[in-house]
Protein backbone atom coordinates (compact mmCIF):
# COMPACT_ATOMS: atom_id res chain seq x y z
CA UNK A 1 0.00 0.00 0.00
CA UNK A 2 1.43 3.52 -0.67
CA UNK A 3 2.23 5.73 2.38
CA UNK A 4 0.79 8.81 3.38
CA UNK A 5 2.93 11.28 2.79
CA UNK A 6 2.27 14.84 5.13
CA UNK A 7 4.38 17.73 4.40
CA UNK A 8 4.03 20.88 7.47
CA UNK A 9 4.70 24.21 6.22
CA UNK A 10 5.52 27.49 8.56
CA UNK A 11 7.23 30.76 7.88
CA UNK A 12 11.10 29.46 8.88
CA UNK A 13 11.10 25.66 9.57
CA UNK A 14 12.68 25.70 12.63
CA UNK A 15 9.97 26.04 15.39
CA UNK A 16 6.63 24.86 14.11
CA UNK A 17 6.91 22.40 11.32
CA UNK A 18 9.47 20.63 13.01
CA UNK A 19 7.82 20.34 16.03
CA UNK A 20 4.55 19.42 14.33
CA UNK A 21 6.54 16.27 12.53
CA UNK A 22 8.13 15.22 15.90
CA UNK A 23 4.93 14.91 17.50
CA UNK A 24 3.22 13.51 14.54
CA UNK A 25 6.17 11.00 14.04
CA UNK A 26 6.03 9.78 17.93
CA UNK A 27 2.40 9.46 17.45
CA UNK A 28 2.98 7.34 14.54
CA UNK A 29 5.38 5.19 16.27
CA UNK A 30 3.11 5.15 19.14
CA UNK A 31 0.19 3.43 16.85
CA UNK A 32 2.74 1.10 14.92
CA UNK A 33 1.69 2.87 11.78
CA UNK A 34 5.84 3.84 10.47
CA UNK A 35 5.06 1.80 7.07
CA UNK A 36 2.34 3.68 6.40
CA UNK A 37 2.41 7.52 6.87
CA UNK A 38 5.37 9.40 6.16
CA UNK A 39 6.29 12.91 7.38
CA UNK A 40 8.44 16.00 6.37
CA UNK A 41 8.46 19.67 6.96
CA UNK A 42 9.42 23.16 5.06
CA UNK A 43 9.59 26.42 5.21
CA UNK A 44 7.53 29.24 3.05
CA UNK A 45 10.82 30.87 3.32
CA UNK A 46 14.14 29.87 3.02
CA UNK A 47 15.81 32.32 5.42
CA UNK A 48 16.56 29.08 7.35
CA UNK A 49 17.28 26.51 5.25
CA UNK A 50 20.41 24.14 6.01
CA UNK A 51 19.97 25.27 10.29
CA UNK A 52 19.16 23.08 12.97
CA UNK A 53 15.41 23.80 14.42
CA UNK A 54 15.50 26.87 16.89
CA UNK A 55 17.36 25.81 20.25
CA UNK A 56 14.21 27.17 22.30
CA UNK A 57 11.68 25.22 20.52
CA UNK A 58 13.95 22.51 20.90
CA UNK A 59 14.30 22.42 24.42
CA UNK A 60 10.52 22.70 25.20
CA UNK A 61 9.77 19.96 22.88
CA UNK A 62 12.21 18.14 24.87
CA UNK A 63 11.15 18.61 28.16
CA UNK A 64 8.29 16.75 26.82
CA UNK A 65 10.08 13.80 24.80
CA UNK A 66 10.03 14.97 21.60
CA UNK A 67 13.57 15.23 19.71
CA UNK A 68 13.59 17.73 16.99
CA UNK A 69 16.60 16.61 14.30
CA UNK A 70 15.19 18.10 10.88
CA UNK A 71 17.15 20.68 9.18
CA UNK A 72 15.74 23.66 7.41
CA UNK A 73 14.54 23.66 4.01
CA UNK A 74 12.09 26.13 1.72
CA UNK A 75 9.17 23.76 0.09
CA UNK A 76 9.90 23.23 -3.46
CA UNK A 77 6.47 23.91 -5.10
CA UNK A 78 7.70 21.65 -8.15
CA UNK A 79 8.02 18.78 -6.67
CA UNK A 80 6.29 18.93 -2.85
CA UNK A 81 2.80 19.38 -4.27
CA UNK A 82 2.73 16.24 -6.60
CA UNK A 83 4.47 13.92 -3.81
CA UNK A 84 2.80 14.90 -0.73
CA UNK A 85 -1.32 13.96 -0.06
CA UNK A 86 -1.31 16.57 2.59
CA UNK A 87 0.67 20.03 2.93
CA UNK A 88 -0.18 21.35 6.52
CA UNK A 89 0.21 24.81 6.96
CA UNK A 90 0.69 26.71 10.77
CA UNK A 91 -1.30 30.06 9.87
CA UNK A 92 -3.20 32.26 7.75
CA UNK A 93 -0.36 34.00 5.81
CA UNK A 94 1.31 29.92 4.88
CA UNK A 95 -1.48 28.95 3.49
CA UNK A 96 -2.18 32.38 1.64
CA UNK A 97 1.34 31.70 0.26
CA UNK A 98 0.99 28.36 -0.53
CA UNK A 99 -1.80 28.87 -2.79
CA UNK A 100 0.34 31.45 -4.73
CA UNK A 101 2.42 28.77 -5.30
CA UNK A 102 -0.02 26.40 -7.25
CA UNK A 103 -3.18 26.89 -9.41
CA UNK A 104 -3.69 23.53 -9.60
CA UNK A 105 -6.97 22.49 -7.98
CA UNK A 106 -5.49 19.37 -7.66
CA UNK A 107 -2.54 20.64 -5.89
CA UNK A 108 -4.74 23.23 -3.87
CA UNK A 109 -6.86 20.85 -2.46
CA UNK A 110 -4.07 19.10 -0.63
CA UNK A 111 -3.21 22.20 1.62
CA UNK A 112 -5.02 22.26 5.10
CA UNK A 113 -4.70 24.52 8.48
CA UNK A 114 -3.34 22.26 10.91
CA UNK A 115 -6.05 23.42 13.08
CA UNK A 116 -8.65 22.33 11.25
CA UNK A 117 -7.66 18.99 13.05
CA UNK A 118 -8.20 20.21 16.53
CA UNK A 119 -10.80 18.77 18.83
CA UNK A 120 -9.98 20.28 22.04
CA UNK A 121 -8.39 24.03 21.04
CA UNK A 122 -10.30 26.32 19.31
CA UNK A 123 -7.26 27.68 18.24
CA UNK A 124 -7.52 28.95 13.81
CA UNK A 125 -3.64 29.27 14.21
CA UNK A 126 -0.76 27.89 15.50
CA UNK A 127 0.90 31.51 16.25
CA UNK A 128 4.48 32.42 15.17
CA UNK A 129 6.70 31.75 18.88
CA UNK A 130 9.91 33.09 17.21
CA UNK A 131 9.30 36.81 18.90
CA UNK A 132 8.28 35.78 21.93
CA UNK A 133 8.45 34.09 25.41
CA UNK A 134 8.40 30.82 26.61
CA UNK A 135 4.29 30.53 27.17
CA UNK A 136 4.31 30.71 22.76
CA UNK A 137 6.70 27.88 22.28
CA UNK A 138 4.27 25.71 24.92
CA UNK A 139 0.95 27.19 23.29
CA UNK A 140 2.76 25.54 19.87
CA UNK A 141 3.17 22.13 21.98
CA UNK A 142 -0.06 21.96 23.08
CA UNK A 143 -1.98 23.02 19.77
CA UNK A 144 -0.01 20.73 17.70
CA UNK A 145 -0.24 17.72 20.29
CA UNK A 146 -4.03 18.25 19.86
CA UNK A 147 -4.37 18.75 16.16
CA UNK A 148 -1.73 15.68 15.38
CA UNK A 149 -3.93 13.24 17.06
CA UNK A 150 -6.61 14.76 15.05
CA UNK A 151 -4.86 14.35 11.88
CA UNK A 152 -3.89 10.99 12.69
CA UNK A 153 -7.24 9.70 13.55
CA UNK A 154 -8.66 11.69 10.39
CA UNK A 155 -6.02 9.28 8.36
CA UNK A 156 -7.05 6.43 10.47
CA UNK A 157 -10.56 6.88 8.84
CA UNK A 158 -9.52 7.10 5.75
CA UNK A 159 -11.00 10.82 5.01
P1 LIG B 1 8.56 29.16 12.29
O1 LIG B 1 9.06 30.41 13.16
O2 LIG B 1 7.90 29.74 11.06
O3 LIG B 1 7.60 28.48 13.19
O4 LIG B 1 9.80 28.35 11.96
C1 LIG B 1 9.80 31.47 12.65
C2 LIG B 1 11.15 31.31 12.46
C3 LIG B 1 11.91 32.37 11.98
C4 LIG B 1 11.31 33.59 11.70
C5 LIG B 1 9.94 33.73 11.89
C6 LIG B 1 9.19 32.66 12.36
N1 LIG B 1 12.08 34.69 11.25
O5 LIG B 1 11.52 35.77 11.08
O6 LIG B 1 13.29 34.53 11.02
Amino acid sequence: MDKTKILFVCLGNICRSPSAEAVMNQFIEKEGLSKLIKTDSAGVSGYHAGEPADARMKDHAYNRGYTLSSISRQIDPSQDFDYFDYVIAMDNQNIRDLKQMTTENHQQKKIYKMTEFCSSFEASTVPDPYYGGDNGFELVLDILEDACQGLLNHIKNGK
